[in-house]
C-alpha cells in the first residue's frame, strides 16, 4: 500500500475531490483525518470509510478558524500520534469580474481559499518536523494557471495558493517537508456544477479540454496520492495540472 504507517489530512473532505482523496488515502493505507463545515456528510463519509475496514475520523474543520485548526491537529496526534500530509483542498468560487465584485464576495474567497491553506500550513508544519518530514499538497486550479473570465477573486485566490506553495517548499525542505500543488480542470464535482448549472454551459468549459470531458474526482486524487507518497520524494515546489490539456494549449 502507498501510505501505510502514514497519518494524513485532507480539508473540504465531505465531498468532491476532498471525499476522493479521503477515501483513496486510506485505502492505500493512510489513517484520514478529514475536516469540512458540512457535519452530516462529513459524517457519512467517514461511516463509509471505516465501514470498509479503513481508519477515518470526520472533524469539524472550518479552515478560516485557528481554533477548529488546533482541535483537528490535536485529534490527529491523539488519535495517531503523527501527522504526515495535509492536502489543502477545501475551496469556494465565487462569480464576479473585478468591477462587479464585492469587497465581501473577494474577502470570502480569500480567507478560504488562502488563509486557510496558510492556516493549515502553519498548523500542521510543527507536527511534520516531529514526524521527521512531510508533504503538503495545494488545491489550485487551472484558473490559477491562467486567468478566470468570471471570477476575479477566484482566479487571484488560486494563483496565491500557488504561490504559497513554493515558499513553503523553499522555507520548509530543511526539515524534510515538502510542498506541490495541483491545478485541477474542469472535474465533475459539486463545485463546477455549481459554477455551470446548465449541461450547454458544462460543454462550454469542457470544450476547452484536449480531451472534450470533466475530469472525474479520481483523476485529481491520484495527483493527490503520488505526491503524497514516497513515490515522490525528490518533488517539491511543483505544480501538476490534471486539466484534460486545458493549460497547455
Ligand atoms: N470542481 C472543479 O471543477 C474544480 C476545478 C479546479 C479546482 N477546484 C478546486 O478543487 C477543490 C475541491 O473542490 P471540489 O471540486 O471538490 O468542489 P466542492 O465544492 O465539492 O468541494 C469544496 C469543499 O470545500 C468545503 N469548504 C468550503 N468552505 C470551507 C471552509 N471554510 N472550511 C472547510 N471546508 C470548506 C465545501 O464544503 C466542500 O466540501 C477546491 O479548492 C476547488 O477550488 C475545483
Amino acid at each position: 500500500m502507498r501510505l501505510e504507517g502514514r497519518v494524513a489530512m485532507i480539508t473540504g473532505g465531505a465531498r468532491g475531490q476532498g471525499a476522493a482523496e479521503a477515501r483513496l488515502f486510506a485505502r492505500e493505507g493512510a489513517k484520514v483525518v478529514f475536516g469540512d463545515v458540512l457535519d452530516q456528510e462529513g459524517a457519512s463519509v467517514q461511516a463509509e470509510i471505516n465501514g470498509a475496514g479503513h481508519e477515518a475520523v470526520y472533524v469539524h474543520l472550518d479552515v478560516t478558524s485557528e481554533a477548529d485548526w488546533q482541535r483537528a491537529v490535536d485529534v490527529a496526534r491523539s488519535r495517531f500520534r503523527r501527522l504526515d500530509v495535509l492536502v489543502n483542498n477545501a475551496g469556494i468560487w465565487r462569480e464576479g469580474v473585478v468591477k462587479e465584485t464585492t469587497e465581501e464576495n473577494w474577502d470570502a474567497v480569500m480567507d478560504v481559499n488562502v488563509t486557510g491553506a496558510f492556516l493549515g500550513t502553519r498548523f500542521v508544519i510543527p507536527e511534520m518536523r516531529r514526524a521527521g518530514g512531510g508533504s503538503i499538497i495545494n488545491i489550485s486550479s487551472a484558473a490559477g494557471l491562467v486567468g478566470d473570465l468570471r471570477s476575479a477573486p477566484y482566479g487571484a485566490s488560486k494563483g496565491g495558493i500557488r504561490l504559497l506553495t513554493r515558499a513553503t517548499a523553499i522555507q520548509y525542505a530543511g526539515d524534510g517537508i515538502r510542498a506541490n500543488c495541483i491545478h485541477p480542470g474542469p472535474v465533475d464535482a459539486p463545485m463546477y456544477h455549481e459554477i455551470r448549472p446548465d449541461a450547454a454551459s458544462r460543454e462550454a468549459g469542457t470544450s476547452r479540454t484536449l480531451m472534450g470531458r470533466m475530469g472525474t474526482v479520481e483523476e485529481i486524487a491520484y495527483g493527490a496520492l503520488y505526491l503524497a507518497s514516497d513515490e515522490s520524494s525528490f518533488v517539491t515546489g511543483a505544480e501538476l495540472a490534471i486539466d484534460g490539456g486545458m493549460t497547455a494549449q
